[in-house]
């Protein structure tokens, strides 16, 4: 049974039993407080508590979806016989519409006779927290014919914001082949903001889902992952073996270690996917998400024909980060080499100064400690953000793509007044918004006509050259010493984030102590112009200026 035929058999299945299919939602959510799409319920969540609300704007209280779905708590376990990053999720939710004898009953009718799968066994909730153990869901499934039925706590066994506002309650999971195959969620509890669960009211008439009276607030959330599940039905010995996945590693060479090919194979998936939905690669958020994979596909695969793996926009993104990453990662590559012993201070001065993936470096040192290397980050982000705060203060912490290109034009103008009017000229300040950036530096009159012309086009010039914008984060002592621009009066760390403008062949036009971000390439600035040149205060010189396309 093919993938795609699993897929088609869970919605038909459902769509007999009175479900609405529901297509997936993106993998960028539209409630702003969660990164990604990392379950089915998502999308359904409002309904749990408004079901009238369902009706309404899904025309029922049960549906079904396959929903993809993007986990970054997984990462590291990628490599292994069953984890990833991006996957499909199969699901059955009701809002209110029936309760855990339908649903257990679906999800056994679903495994054992549409697919003629054994289970194993099953686990239900023990009971803990205020809350008594499900003697229901127990019951259920003993009527069913299950006997090996186990009960677990709170960890594995209860679904739902710790403490956090939302839907929650009990799970009772499927195992087939020893692993877990479909979790279902009973939404019996509503955690309220001081985090006390308040009990829901059960459906009132479970025989007639959608007609009669109200039903009740219990709700159901099921999730079924489509890959594991192709690899029990598919009789396959770990994911990588289902049709999900054969053709793409296929195309990936086998002089490659295993992990290393199971790697990439579940990135370019979530990079397709990702790009797909909109994500480009940033230094935040789903971006950083974004940007790691890719990273992480780049550093694993440096034998790998992309273009093989990756298309349209997807494969567009992935040149861009190659073009920007490739120089930096060779040269960690090549640092990484002269180690003999690395700690995890050492490993993390490798990850931030040329962006080389933690696992990266862990496999040629096995005994780091992803605890420590994490602790190392986690000091680093203090530090970084209170630097930021810093330089985005008034009005600055704004990451619209006009500003981010009018920072980079901010680098290039300085970088060419030093050539036009020389080395004195020093920032003293500096201003951007979408509209203009503001630049004040050192001098002591006013410029000549002349001289704002050559230092325009000395900028229009390195926009069109096209030059790479590339990050690195160094010890302040080495960032000093190859002079790179600092603001006069700024304080800055014991590691300190500096961005080069440079061609292909290492010239490099601007170095600056800088928090960014910053375009990927100067191509992407458009027309440099300076609207304003003026005095500030003796000695003191400020020019406004614009980009226009
Ligand atoms: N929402 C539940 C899960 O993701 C079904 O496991």
């Amino acid at each position: 049974m093919t993938s795609e035929e699993i897929r088609r058999r869970f919605l038909d299945f459902f769509a007999r039993r009175g479900h609405k299919i529901v297509p997936s939602a993106s993998l960028v959510p539209s409630d702003p407080s969660v990164l990604l799409t990392t379950a089915g319920m998502q999308q359904f969540k409002p309904y749990y508590t408004d079901p009238a609300a369902a009706e309404r704007e899904l025309g029922s209280r049960n549906v079904a979806s396959v929903q993809k779905c993007f986990r970054t708590s997984d990462l590291d376990a990628v490599g292994d016989e069953s984890h990833l990053t991006f996957f499909e999720m199969l699901g059955n939710f009701s809002f209110g519409g029936y309760g855990k004898k339908e649903a257990i009953d679906y999800a056994h009718n679903f495994i054992v006779k549409e697919l003629g799968l054994p289970i194993n066994y099953v686990t239900v909730f023990a009971g803990g927290n205020g809350v008594d153990k499900d003697e229901e869901s127990e019951k259920i499934w003993r009527g069913l014919g299950l006997t090996d039925i186990r009960t677990r706590g709170q960890d594995d066994n209860f679904w739902g914001p710790t403490g956090n506002e939302g839907p929650c309650g009990p799970t009772t999971e499927i195992y087939v082949r020893g692993m877990e195959i479909w979790n279902l969620v009973f939404n019996e509890y509503y955690c309220r903001p001081d985090g006390q669960l308040e009990k829901l009211p059960t459906p009132a008439s479970p025989a007639s889902p959608n007609r009669g009276e109200p039903a009740g607030r219990l709700g159901v959330d099921t999730g079924m992952g489509l890959e594991r599940l192709a690899m029990v039905v598919q009789g396959t010995p770990t994911i990588f073996e289902t049709d999900l996945f054969v053709p793409l590693l296929a195309k990936l060479p086998v002089a490659l270690p295993l992990r290393a090919r199971r790697i990439i194979a579940d990135h370019v998936r979530g990079v397709i996917n990702l790009v797909n939905d909109g994500v480009r690669p940033s230094n935040k958020g789903a971006g950083y998400i974004l940007r790691r994979l890719l990273r992480r596909m780049m550093a694993y695969g440096r034998e790998v024909k992309f273009a093989d793996l990756l298309f349209n926009e997807a494969l567009v993104v992935f040149t861009q980060e190659n073009q920007q990453f490739a120089r930096s990662l060779a040269a960690g590559l090549r640092q990484l080499e002269q180690f003999r012993h690395l700690d995890a201070a050492a490993a993390f001065r490798l990850y931030e100064t040329y962006g080389l993936p933690f696992e990266v470096i862990r496999e040629k040192f096995p005994e780091l400690q992803a605890g420590e290397f994490a602790e190392k980050f986690k000091e680093h982000q203090a530090v970084s953000r209170a630097g930021l705060e810093k330089k985005f203060a008034g009005g600055l912490a704004d990451h619209e793509p006009a500003t981010i290109k009018l920072h980079t034009a901010h680098h290039l103008l300085l970088a060419a007044l030093q050539v036009v009017l020389g080395k004195q000229v020093k920032q003293c300040g500096s201003n951007i918004n979408q509209e203009r950036l503001r630049l004040d530096f050192s001098f002591d009159r006013k410029l000549t006509d002349a001289e704002k012309k050559q230092t325009e086009d000395l900028v229009n010039e390195k926009i069109k050259e096209d030059l790479a914008v590339i990050h690195k984060e160094m010890p302040r002592s080495e960032a000093e010493k190859i002079g790179a621009e600092m603001e006069f009066g700024q304080k800055y760390g014991d590691i300190v984030s500096v961005y080069f403008v440079e061609d292909g062949q290492g010239k490099i036009f601007s170095k600056e102590f800088c928090a960014g971000p910053h375009v990927a390439r100067t191509g992407e600035l458009g027309h440099f112009k300076i609207l304003k040149d003026e005095a500030v205060a003796a000695g003191i010189r400020r020019i406004k200026a614009a980009l226009e396309n």
